[in-house]
């Protein structure tokens, strides 16, 4: 069927206020029947619900997410009758700090509490910030809140982060069943002037596990904090994006199995025997 709609249509991809243009509505024609610019499922979203959304669309047959191991205060899974997507929340909800009844504690490098391929799906969404548990932030707080906060949303020192993510997509691996979906959030990140590719980490962790890197959903912002402390110089760009990963415990691999690992092997052995 095919009809004219009118449509909100974004000029920029820069929506921060010294960029942004005034969106235009342009009709545009939808044929809800094939698909197009309009209705196509695409790797680029402002909103992680819809980014989760399609996720549950494509890879886990429509069906609400077994498990969420990060759960916290459940932010995915926020119920708003506004919201053009609400995602239903996990069957099994745990985090190493419990920030409601309804989810179970588990330890930074225990296991999960699940039997060996036993689930379809589950979300990871491990911190990425990396910061003493007494960084002068987390001081300013006499309760001492600030430093739980910073205790399980920051590691400390960088290879915990390193081990923590290994471990998790390794543990995840284990309680999925065959062809089951795991979706891992990240963002790259900046500690002591040095680039972290967490998100090329965590797809080497989960190639390495046995995992397919099968799809990669970009979640983009529109504004972000810009800490004006002691930093007179900008050396690297300021992250806008993070990463939703889906990783799919496929036994049986399509056509060829392209691991990484062996593949950049062999072709440096293949380029370097040629010259
Ligand atoms: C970015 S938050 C998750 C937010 C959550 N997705 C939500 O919607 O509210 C990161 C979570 O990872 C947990 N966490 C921190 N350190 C961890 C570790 N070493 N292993 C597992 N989880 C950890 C924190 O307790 C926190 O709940």
């Amino acid at each position: 069927m095919r009809k004219k709609v009118k449509k909100l249509i974004q000029l920029s991809l820069f929506n921060d206020s010294e960029f942004s243009i005034q969106p235009k509505v342009e009709e545009v024609v939808v044929d809800n029947n094939k698909l197009n610019n309009s209705n196509v499922i695409k790797n680029i979203s402002y909103d992680q619900k819809e980014i989760l959304w399609n996720i549950m669309q494509l890879y886990n047959q429509g069906r609400p997410f077994d498990c969420d191991m990060t759960a916290s205060k459940l932010k995915f899974y926020e119920y708003s009758k506004k919201a053009k997507y609400n995602i239903p929340e996990p069957k099994y909800l745990f985090d190493v700090f419990p920030q409601s009844d309804k989810i179970k504690k588990i330890e930074p490098l225990g296991k999960l509490p699940l039997e060996d391929n036993s689930i379809d799906s589950i979300v990871i969404d491990l911190p990425f910030v990396i910061s003493p548990p007494n960084a002068p932030s987390a001081k300013s707080d006499k309760k001492g809140s600030m430093i739980i906060f910073n205790r399980f949303y920051a590691y400390y020192p960088v290879d915990e982060m390193y081990r923590s993510y290994m471990h998790w997509i390794s543990e995840a691996y284990r309680v999925l069943k065959e062809n089951g979906t795991c979706v891992f959030k990240t963002q790259s990140t900046i500690s002591g002037g040095v680039q972290h590719n967490t998100e090329e980490y965590s797809y080497m962790c989960a190639q390495k596990v046995g995992f397919t890197g099968e799809d990669k959903f970009y979640l983009q912002a529109k504004a972000r904090l810009i800490s004006s402390g002691k930093i007179k110089q900008q050396q690297h760009a300021r992250k806008y994006t993070s990463v939703f990963w889906v990783f799919k415990k496929t036994l049986k691999k399509k056509n060829k199995n392209f691991n990484y690992f062996d593949l950049v092997e062999n072709m440096y052995n293949e380029e370097i025997n040629r010259q």
